[in-house]
């Protein structure tokens, strides 16, 4: 294949064997992680992984990404386009190489059987079935770095590590609302709030999501899709409706259309027999009476969910299921839609979270802010009392694979 980014300067003398990552492969992680994102809503229940390979004089020979899960990883990608050229070259990848056959066979084998002499990945894989590749790597003679650009490539992968580490879904919430906090008029109407650019990139949000989950008021209030629309080649969501008492979906809803799957989350005791047939139903226990007495529990929500491989979930709202995520310390990143529209009055975006004073407020971090027509879209983290940990990793002290940044919160 034709060569690309050719860059003279970067060889292999500029990253010796133990040496930080020079130059070359700073640039192919950068592009791995671009690559790692085209992946976003279709690789579930797999990682997004991107891969770049150099060949002796670091040109970049191969890219690859992984597409969808079940198929090829993206080193198998990456080492098909870039051939005999992979001989002696470096694999740039952002998540450890990995070690186990499952329905596709170990990277770590098919790197050493094409050549490479060396791999720099960044984020060291915690899943315990697949780890390991690092160690086979070294123990195969290939010279092997990790943690380049770690921070980044577990941000692009927070869903998956959430779900590896913590044995549930990553949790988004988003809103919209005016300047003022308000999701409606104090009439109650509530129509267009933010500009059809916004309504187009939550559309976005849900393709990345493997679920969309709204509660019985917003079912009840507003009959929502919930679906993914005008987004090409988009994987639909699972639509996700939290109704204990089996009460607010009815038969013809237009959650319940074939646009996508549905899941009815009832109590365990609720008479659903009007939705049976018609819709998938979830039974779950309520909320403990010592917590926040209203519905269903959602710890219990979201283990089954991860049962069954959903690992990102995007809560819709409306503001009492929002509170009561929040209350349980269940949301990992918010991302509000704000239009420059003031109310003064009307119901605000959060309801009851179970914060009374300023001590126990829960304080985020802006991580991105974007203009979208006349509105604005913040993204902030670190609301969820465990956010997962971005693994660097290294295998063992002493080894021939060694990490070029500490292992970071994120
Ligand atoms: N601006 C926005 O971004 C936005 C987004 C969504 C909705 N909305 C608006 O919000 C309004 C609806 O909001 P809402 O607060 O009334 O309803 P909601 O949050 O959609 O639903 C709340 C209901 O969900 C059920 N539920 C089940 N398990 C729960 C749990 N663990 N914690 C809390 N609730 C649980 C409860 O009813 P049961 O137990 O009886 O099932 C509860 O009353 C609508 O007007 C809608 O248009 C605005």
């Amino acid at each position: 294949m034709p060569k690309r980014q050719e860059d003279p300067v970067a060889t292999h003398s500029e990253a010796p064997s133990g040496s930080q990552p020079g130059r070359a492969e700073r640039a192919a992680m950068r592009r791995a992680l671009d690559l790692a994102a085209r992946g976003l809503g279709s690789t579930s229940p797999n990682p997004v992984v991107g891969c770049v390979i150099l060949d002796r004089a670091g040109r970049t020979v191969g890219e690859g990404w992984h597409q969808r899960a079940g198929g090829p990883h993206a080193e198998i990608h990456a080492l098909a386009e870039a051939g005999d050229d992979a001989r002696g070259g470096t694999a740039v990848v952002t998540l450890e190489p990995c070690n186990h056959t499952g329905r596709t066979g170990p990277c770590s084998r098919a790197l050493i059987g094409a050549g490479i002499a060396r791999v720099v990945y960044a984020v060291a894989d915690p899943d315990p079935t697949a780890t390991g590749g690092a160690r086979a790597l070294a123990d195969a003679g290939v010279d092997v770095e990790g943690g380049l650009f770690a921070d980044e490539a577990a941000a692009g992968n927070i869903a998956w590590l959430t779900s590896v580490l913590h044995h549930r879904p990553y949790v988004t919430w988003k809103f919209a609302a005016t300047l003022d906090g308000r999701t409606a008029a104090a009439d109650g109407s509530s129509r267009w709030i933010t500009s059809e650019a916004a309504r187009a990139d939550v559309h976005r949000l849900r393709a990345e999501a493997d679920a969309v989950l709204v509660g019985s008021g917003t079912a009840r209030a507003d009959d929502p899709h919930l679906a993914v629309r005008g987004v090409p080649g988009a994987v639909q969501p699972l639509r996700v409706v939290l109704d204990t008492h089996a009460s607010a979906v009815k038969r013809g809803a237009r959650v319940l259309d074939d646009a996508a799957p549905a899941l009815i989350a009832v109590a365990e005791d609720a008479d659903a027999s009007e939705l049976e047939g018609a819709a998938e139903l979830l039974r779950l226990p309520r909320a403990r009476p010592a917590g926040r007495a209203a519905g269903l529990d959602l710890h219990a929500l979201l283990a089954a969910l991860h049962a069954r491989e959903v690992r990102s979930v995007l809560l819709e709202g409306g503001a009492a299921l929002a509170g009561a995520f929040v209350a349980e310390r269940l949301v990992d990143r918010v991302v509000g839609y704000l239009a420059p529209v003031l109310l003064g009055a009307g119901p605000a975006v959060l309801g009851d979270a179970g914060i009374s004073t300023i001590a126990q407020a829960l304080r985020l971090t802006v991580c991105e802010t974007e203009r979208l027509g006349p509105d604005l879209r913040i993204t902030a983290s670190g609301a969820a009392a465990s956010a997962a940990s971005a693994p660097a990793g290294a295998v063992a002290p002493g080894s021939a694979v060694a990490t070029a940044t500490a292992t970071e919160e994120f």
